[in-house]
């Protein structure tokens, strides 16, 4: 499919549980299990779960910082799961991420300039050229050129995120994974940051991944939205379908969630039940109102309406 980006399949990332003076594994978090994932080129895409869920490790595994326990990851079509070294350094150019602490992203000992001219040289930008590259790069993320000669301290938490994705953009990526960006922001200034990613998507034609545990947030400018949990993809639609008509019971949950949208509805009731006594493979079993005998059926992604997938026995 020539107008997808980024295409990923099966990604399997398991950390072992190490117990005991020798080490020995007991066990595995599955913290990325069998995900697969398309973002098709000018896209935003959003990935939506709780703290835990494995977004991050989601995110470094698309950014090849993890190897990968299983499963292919293709850009632009291309199979960049076994690349060379150098296969590998272009690829991470092209393939951006910015991640939510903007504090402790920057060297706090480096100006702006020195911090965007690692990525300006790495881009091949000619000598005289990198200064004019930095306002640049500046400008299009709303600082003024100046800014280049201060020091991170001296901004704010939301012009540090700009710095941030300035720092992304110094690359000419042509995909950006934002982790979180504007979680540690205030939340006028979230706003003012996503703007700020739907505008770079219109001028210079990114794609974009942004990762967060905000339904809400997605809400507002993501064109298609996964539903993550225990590191699994529970439902995935066009950001439209996932508000007006959500099916997984943890969608519901997260939407009855959002201040002020709905009425905390009774699907959501949080009830407690051991997960070992539940014969399913279902994750959210122990938190669903519904859980049945039908849910030791099959588990897999099912697509219930075009472009619409549910991981649900019940659905
Ligand atoms: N390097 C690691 N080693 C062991 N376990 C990890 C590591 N990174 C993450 N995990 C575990 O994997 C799960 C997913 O974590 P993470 O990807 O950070 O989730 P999220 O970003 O959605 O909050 C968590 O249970 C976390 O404790
Ligand atoms: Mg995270």
């Amino acid at each position: 499919m020539k107008d997808t980006i980024l295409e990923l399949r099966g990604i399997k990332k398991y950390f072992p549980i190490q117990k005991g003076l020798l080490k020995r594994t007991v066990g595995y978090i599955k913290a990325v299990d069998h995900v697969d994932l398309f973002v098709k080129r000018n896209q935003i895409v959003g990935i939506v779960g709780e703290s835990g869920c494995g977004k991050s490790t989601l995110a470094r595994c698309i950014l090849r910082l993890y190897e990968i326990d299983d499963g292919k990851i293709f850009f632009n079509g291309k199979d960049v799961t076994t690349l060379t070294k150098k296969e590998l350094k272009s690829y991470r150019q092209k393939v951006q991420i910015v991640f939510q602490d903007p504090y402790s992203s920057l060297n706090p000992k480096l100006t702006i300039k020195s911090s965007l001219m690692d990525g300006v040289k790495q881009a091949n930008v000619e000598k005289p050229k990198r200064i004019e590259k930095i306002s640049e790069l500046l400008e299009l993320v709303g600082l003024p050129k100046d800014s280049m000669h201060k020091y991170p301290h001296q901004f704010s938490g939301g012009q540090r995120q700009r710095i941030c994705i300035a720092r992304a953009l110094s690359l000419n990526p042509e995909l950006i994974v934002c982790d979180e960006p504007v979680s540690a922001l205030d939340v006028s200034v979230q706003a003012q940051i996503i703007n700020l990613l739907m505008e770079l998507k219109e001028k210079i034609g990114l794609s974009l991944i942004f990762i967060t545990h905000d339904l809400n947030l997605v809400g507002y400018f993501c064109d298609y939205v996964y539903v993550m949990y225990m590191g699994k993809i529970v439902e995935c639609a066009p950001t439209l379908d996932i508000f007006k008509n959500p099916h997984h019971p943890y969608t519901r949950l997260l939407l009855d969630s959002i201040p002020g949208k709905r009425k905390q509805r009774p699907d959501s009731v949080f009830i407690n039940k051991q997960d070992s006594q539940l014969n399913t493979q279902c994750g959210f079993a122990p938190r669903c109102k519904y859980f049945s005998k039908k849910c030791e059926n099959n588990l897999d992604l099912r697509e219930i309406e075009k472009g619409h997938w549910v991981r649900c026995s019940l659905i």
